[in-house]
């Protein structure tokens, strides 16, 4: 595709306190680190459920980015139907959410609608829900995350 227009990247998980917005602040935080803001100026995330809405993420994302130098801030919501006109790329870790977008796309819609994993170089497609797990599950999540935003920027010839 084109890299002349900015590219907007909505990240989406269930509950959007675990997964998403680690992915928001970890893409966020790779798109700094090589200085493409004005190339990729909105990055947002969402959930498709909406029992969390208004929180902010679950302490153990936070402490898992924090541990890897990145700064995390959202407060959880739910993704709508209008986040397909106004994202590019919706991007989401497993199966069940891509399933769930794919109901409320409308059919007018030019978003790419892609699990995340579809870019990591090691091929790991599914980002397993944390929720009910152990820390171990959230550093999982954070370094399948890493080399996925890397390799988002390589899909869109950014790096
Ligand atoms: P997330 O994780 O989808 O990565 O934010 C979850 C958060 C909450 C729940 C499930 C998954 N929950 O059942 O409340």
């Amino acid at each position: 595709m084109s890299t002349e227009e900015p590219i907007s990247v909505l990240f989406v998980c269930l509950g959007n306190i675990c997964r998403s917005p680690m992915a928001e602040a970890v893409f966020a935080h790779t798109v700094k680190k090589h200085n493409l803001q004005s190339k990729i100026p909105k990055i947002d995330s969402a959930g498709t459920a909406s029992y969390h809405v208004g929180s902010a993420p679950d302490s153990r994302s936070v402490s898992t980015c924090k541990a890897h130098g990145v700064p995390v801030k959202h407060h959880a919501r739910k993704v709508s139907k209008n986040d397909f006109e106004e994202f590019d790329y919706v991007l989401c870790m497993d199966e069940s959410n891509l399933s769930d977008l794919k109901s409320i796309k409308p059919a007018n819609s030019k978003a790419v609608l892609k699990l995340f994993g579809e870019f990591d170089p090691e091929g790991e497609r599914i980002i397993e829900d944390p929720y009910y797990g152990g820390t171990q599950g959230f550093e999982h999540n954070f370094n399948q995350i890493t080399r996925a935003s890397e390799g988002l920027l390589k899909h869109l010839k950014l790096l």
